[in-house]
């Protein structure tokens, strides 16, 4: 089923983010009415190359390089107003104009969560996700204590100010208890955040009715999620997550869309896993082989440039991440880093103690004596341009075998495989 004849497509991360959530998202937004973010914020970092040009994204949905879509940011996204205003003026620079809505509901990331988000992270210590410090967590939790900011307040003076002084009376005082200097000047960020409100009005509206209209007039809305299963906040290794729920079924809280015309949920999986940030993670890798795979696979964070770890797949995850989402299909990326490797280790279980789990543990105590149980599959050589003509039939034995065996142990379908970050690098079965 096409993207367009689909209606409604989600885009979510089967592992830990960074799984290649907007190579996909792009390949497919060209037949798209709408590209819509629904969660997060700017912690998420997305690159698309195309035509040679690289791209990194980090509010603004991977769509936006077709002069078709409109870019949609969702009420359940956290938008930092300075760090939007540059990604337009980015990529205004680069010579694409964002053809772009953003939610009068989103809430906004005031620079207070920023300094919040980094006494935090400390004093959290060994149970810290080890956060990208854009002050994410903080300004979820200023939503669910219901004295956050929303775009649309920027836009009111007076409503801005009667919310600014109890939020930032609420965050200063708790700063300062952990120790913490701040040197923040409340008058100086009310003005600031008028300025951006003045900015970026153009661009904020009620994008809850857009998309239900769209909807209604047949046209087609692809939703493209941020992190992984594993940082999901329910679903995943809570606490080292973010403060988002990334599953599948969350569009419709983070938009305002609802779930029942969804056709298809994909879910992008990396051949390979990595983790950027604080977690027990059962298949890592150490030392040399790591960084082979590491520098290989160009692992290091669009947002922060942190080296990410990495390490063998692991199916344990991407079973919750088929189950909890409702994958209708698979997308696996990043096959062309594996190349060359002779044996490729595959996780398909965990031992803990002398127990065989098949499924992630809530137990943290659990999940950190976790350790993977790995099927050995064979590996294959160069994969080449010819073979992305051909389709997936023209690709190595041992690599058809190597996705055979994901969707037999995931029961899931992988209907995407991509080779190459551009993309044209692309197969579709
Ligand atoms: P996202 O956060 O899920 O969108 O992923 P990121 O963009 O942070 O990281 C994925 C990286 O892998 C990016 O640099 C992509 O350009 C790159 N990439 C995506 N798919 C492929 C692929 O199939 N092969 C290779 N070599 N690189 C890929
Ligand atoms: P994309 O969309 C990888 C990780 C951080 C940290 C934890 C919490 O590019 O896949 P936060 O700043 O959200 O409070 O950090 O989540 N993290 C990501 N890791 N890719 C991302 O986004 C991430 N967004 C957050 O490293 O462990
Ligand atoms: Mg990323």
């Amino acid at each position: 089923m096409s993207i367009k004849s689909s209606k409604i497509t989600v885009i979510v991360g089967a592992q830990w983010g960074d799984e290649g959530k907007g190579k996909i998202t792009d390949f497919f937004a060209g037949e798209a009415d709408y590209v819509v973010r629904f969660h997060g914020g700017n912690n998420a970092g997305h690159t698309v190359i195309v035509d040679g040009d690289t791209y990194k994204l980090h509010l603004i949905p991977s769509g936006v390089l077709y002069d078709h879509p409109i870019s949609v940011i969702g009420n359940g996204v956290v938008v930092d107003p300075a760090a939007l205003i540059k990604e337009i003026k980015y990529l205004q620079d680069k010579g694409v104009n964002p053809n772009l809505k953003v939610s009068d509901r989103a809430h906004v990331i005031m620079p207070y969560h920023i300094e919040m988000d980094i006494a935090l992270t400390k004093h959290q210590g060994e149970l810290a996700a080890g956060s990208t410090k854009r002050g994410i967590a903080p300004v979820y939790g200023d939503k669910m204590y219901r004295h956050g900011i929303r775009t649309i307040d920027i836009l009111e003076p007076d409503i801005f100010r009667e919310k600014l002084e109890k939020a930032f009376a609420f965050n200063q005082t708790i700063i300062k208890a952990f120790g913490h200097s701040s040197a923040l000047d409340k008058e100086k960020i009310y003005e600031d955040y008028l300025d951006f409100g003045k900015f970026l009005a153009p661009y904020i509206s009620d994008i809850s009715v857009d998309l239900y209209n769209a909807h209604k007039d047949g046209q087609s809305i692809l939703f493209e999620g941020a992190q992984g299963i594993s940082l999901d906040v329910d679903h995943g290794i809570y606490p080292h997550t973010t403060s988002s729920n990334t599953v599948a079924g969350h569009i419709s809280s983070g938009s305002g869309v609802s779930f029942r015309s969804v056709n298809r949920i994909i879910g992008v999986t990396k051949a390979y896993l990595s983790r950027v940030g604080q977690s027990p993670l059962p298949t890592e890798l150490e030392d040399t082989e790591a960084k082979t795979l590491r520098d290989k696979g160009g692992e290091y964070g669009t947002t922060t440039g942190r080296p990410r770890r990495v390490g063998w797949l692991d199916l344990v995850q991407v079973r919750q991440a088929v189950r909890t989402n409702g994958l209708t299909e698979i997308a696996l990326t990043k096959l062309d880093i594996l190349s060359g490797f002779k044996k490729i280790p595959v996780c398909y279980a965990y031992k803990v103690g002398n127990k065989t789990i098949r499924e992630i543990p809530a137990s943290l105590s659990e999940f950190r004596k976790s350790k993977p149980l790995y099927k050995e599959l064979e590996g294959w050589g160069d994969l080449t341009p010819d073979m992305i003509e051909k389709g997936f039939n023209a690709l190595p034995r041992t690599l058809q075998y190597y996705v055979k065996y994901i969707e037999d142990q995931v029961d899931c379908k992988i209907t995407i495989i991509s080779m190459g970050p551009q993309r044209h690098e692309t197969i579709i079965r």
